[in-house]
């Protein structure tokens, strides 16, 4: 179906989703920014005021739509995912209704309308007619319309089969307690990696002929937050991806792959094998969280060698460089402390990750993976390529520098500096 009777057919199947209770979600994608002033929005609460400043609609990447209950009234709860923040607002199912209305086609050019009977796909495009089309729908249980279960699940519907296939939530949708930590893990994890995907480009809609992109997730368990990072690509994105689980231990790998298959899980697979050797291809992105000592660096390493143009590791125990680790000054003093040299160690350890990473030419970041009250392992370094690889020698003198002072003979990753 093309033209104007699109968006009004889009806006007709909303309507009869919420009327006959088998409405999953809506999100609008693809924001059109624009370079000029922002246009301004008049917002329904706000009787005549124009809405310029609690919503930075300019900066809106994505919108989400989820149906929930406040006080026994059915509202519409929006989240505005914006670069830096996300904005949650509860609408009554009229104020959303007309919102989305103003806003498909003119600020956001892709609209996706989930419903338990099918799922409704609009497309606006710069030029031509707008497109709606149909298809299978890919939840077909209705989701929870509890006010909290946005925060209880980030993920968003599609992603209840796959949580309680891993045992991470209860049939209804609940965390299980033992697992309330691991849960907020992976919702954390999830929006970390969607900017880090903004940052690659990977966020825009991929068209039919949009190549595979390709992730590792090295030393990956149980595989909760491999499934959390193929559920980012699939589902939310909706990228053509595959996702391979890399774990050494064979009984892991035969529970996450009976996990994905129960729950249909295109494109996820888990295989045993060695971070330092397991048969991979040219890859996107490699992840590798919570892998001891030196796996890490391994991990960090393949990534190079494998291309990957994002590289992700949470670092776990760092035994490595303690023992190189000299006493020099003006630091003698402090290090004769044990837990001194011990934390010192784990910084310079992740430091000189991050400047080997420059090195082979990523831009890093060091981002708090969850809060330290939840675990002391919380710190995530996150690369993306920008630059020629080992070119720039400033980059290795930093590495070179660093080793000297501390005295440190023999790092992980030195293998990089030939
Ligand atoms: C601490 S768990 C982390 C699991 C998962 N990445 C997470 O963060 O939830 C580390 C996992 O890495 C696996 N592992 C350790 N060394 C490995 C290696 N060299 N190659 C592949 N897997 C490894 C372990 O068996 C274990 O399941």
């Amino acid at each position: 179906m093309t033209g104007a009777s699109a968006i009004q057919r889009f806006l007709e199947q909303l309507r009869t989703s919420l009327d006959q209770d088998c409405f999953v979600s809506v999100r609008l994608s693809h924001a059109v920014h624009r370079t000029g002033p922002r246009p301004a929005v008049r917002d329904p609460k706000s009787e005549g005021n124009l809405d310029r400043s609690p919503l930075d609609e300019s900066a809106a990447e994505t919108v989400e739509f989820r149906l929930i209950e406040l006080k026994g009234i059915p509202h519409l709860s929006r989240v505005i995912h914006e670069p830096k923040r996300d904005v949650t607002r509860n609408l009554t199912l009229a104020e959303g209704m007309d919102w989305i209305g103003q806003h498909l086609a003119t600020q956001f050019r892709n609209a996706l309308l989930r419903t338990t009977r099918r799922d409704w796909q609009l497309h606006c495009p710069a030029k031509g007619e707008p497109r709606l089309v149909g298809h299978k729908p890919a939840a077909t249980a209705l989701p929870s319309r509890e006010h909290d279960t946005a925060r209880q699940s980030p993920l968003g519907a599609p992603a209840a089969d796959w949580l309680h296939a891993l045992g991470i939530t209860h049939a209804n949708g609940r965390p299980r307690v033992s697992m309330a930590d691991k849960h907020r893990q992976i919702g954390r994890y999830v929006e970390i990696l969607h900017h880090l995907a903004r940052d690659c480009g990977w966020t825009t809609e991929a068209g039919t002929d949009e190549p595979m992109l390709k992730l590792a997730d090295m030393g990956c368990g149980k595989g909760y937050l491999t499934f959390a990072a193929w559920h980012l690509f699939h589902h939310t994105l909706r990228r053509p991806v595959s996702v391979v689980g890399v774990e050494t231990r064979e009984d892991l790998v035969r529970g996450a792959n009976q996990s994905a298959r129960q729950v249909n899980a295109t494109g996820l697979e888990f295989i045993r094998g060695e971070i330092s050797s397991a048969q991979l291809p040219r890859l996107d992105a490699l992840i590798a969280l919570h892998a001891c000592n030196t796996a890490t660096d391994d991990a960090i390493r393949r990534g190079i060698e494998l291309d990957a143009k994002l590289i992700v590791v949470a670092p776990c125990c760092h035994q490595a460089l303690r023992p190189e680790l000299g006493n020099p000054e003006p630091f003698a003093g402090i290090l004769r402390h044990g837990l001194f040299k011990e934390r010192l160690a784990e910084w310079l350890s992740d430091g000189l990750r991050t400047l080997f990473l420059e090195w082979a030419g990523y831009q890093t970041k060091a981002i708090e993976f969850v809060g330290s009250e939840h675990t002391p392992k919380n710190l995530m370094i996150a690369a993306v390529r920008k630059h020629k690889p080992f070119a720039d020698a400033a980059a290795q003198a930093r590495i070179l520098a660093l080793k000297q002072f501390f005295g440190i003979k023999k790092h992980a990753l030195d293998s990089l500096l030939q």
